[in-house]
């Protein structure tokens, strides 16, 4: 019998776009009542119990107030894994999909000569990167580094539900602070905070409520890029490839910083709205 508490009345009623509604309604059946997302429709005449209507509630109210959805439900999809998140992370963007294909071919590329690419992951956040790139090269190993020890919990916990953690590595350090002098690597790839510190999109939408430290470098945006390209020769191996994500209009910059640095085979690469988002040099 129908109710006003019942899933068809909810959504029916609620402020939120209706695909936001069923993400977070599904959210709640999932953890109340373990059903699968298809009960929106198959169950849509069952009425919450009084827990899973108090937090259909606050879900309800907090993405009403911006939260992102992604911090609400505590997951995100990316590439072909599903990573844990919380407000202690940036929520991975699609965008960033690119970065790790890049790194996948490249992986490919040099698998014919190499038994084991080695892939460094600078500022890994949840473990993005590294993860997605590690559950499609089997071979691979990766090193994940963050200033962040938020952060990094949240990356090993990911590690550890992908049964990825033997072959991901996480340290804890700035930039290659956190890397033995000597280490070496095949590939390098970083989505670094590149936003600067005046741009009003900081004050808009899940940037709001996303670690500050994670989106802007409290400058032009571009000097954590120029730290991590001017490290990066060091900690390549002869004809390993750096791919380092960027802002929409940074990529001249990033070209120049890479050519001043010394690299070459420097490649731009545009995102699936063609903006140019990730830069590429060869040591
Ligand atoms: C844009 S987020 C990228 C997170 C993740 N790689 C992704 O693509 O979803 C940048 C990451 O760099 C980290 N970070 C910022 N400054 C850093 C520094 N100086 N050294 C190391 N990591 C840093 C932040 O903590 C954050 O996790």
């Amino acid at each position: 019998m129908s109710t006003e508490l019942d899933l068809r009345s909810l959504l029916g009623t609620t402020s939120l776009p209706l695909r936001e509604a069923r993400m977070l309604m599904a959210h709640v059946l999932d953890k109340h009542y373990q059903l699968p997302r298809s009960a929106l429709l198959s169950r849509d005449d069952m009425s919450l119990n009084n827990k899973a209507l108090e937090e259909w509630k606050i879900l309800e109210s907090k993405r009403l107030q911006g939260e992102p959805i992604a911090y609400l439900i505590g997951k995100r999809g990316f590439h072909n894994i599903e990573l844990q998140v919380a407000p202690g992370v940036l929520i991975p963007r699609s965008e960033t999909e690119l970065l790790v294909e890049i790194g996948l071919r490249e992986i490919r590329r040099i698998e014919k000569e190499v038994v084991t690419p080695k892939v460094l992951d600078l500022g890994t956040g949840s473990g993005a990167i590294a993860l997605a790139v590690a559950h499609e090269a089997p071979k691979a190993i990766l090193t994940a580094t963050d200033q962040s020890s938020e952060a990094l919990a949240i990356a090993r916990t990911n590690a550890k539900h992908l049964s990825l953690d033997s072959r991901v590595e996480f340290l804890q350090g700035g930039w290659y602070e956190a890397l033995v002098e000597k280490a070496l690597f095949h590939v390098i790839l970083s989505n670094p905070p590149y936003i600067a510190s005046q741009d009003p999109h900081l004050l808009q939408g899940d940037l709001r409520f996303e670690p500050i430290s994670a989106l802007t470098d409290h400058g032009s945006g571009l000097s954590c890029l120029e730290t991590i390209i001017a490290g990066a020769m060091r900690h390549l191996k002869p004809m390993g490839l750096i791919a380092l994500e960027h802002g929409y209009d940074q990529s001249e910059t990033v070209v120049s910083l890479m050519k001043t640095a010394g690299f070459s085979d420097i490649q731009t690469h545009q995102d699936l709205a063609g903006h140019h988002r990730v830069v590429t040099g060869r040591k």
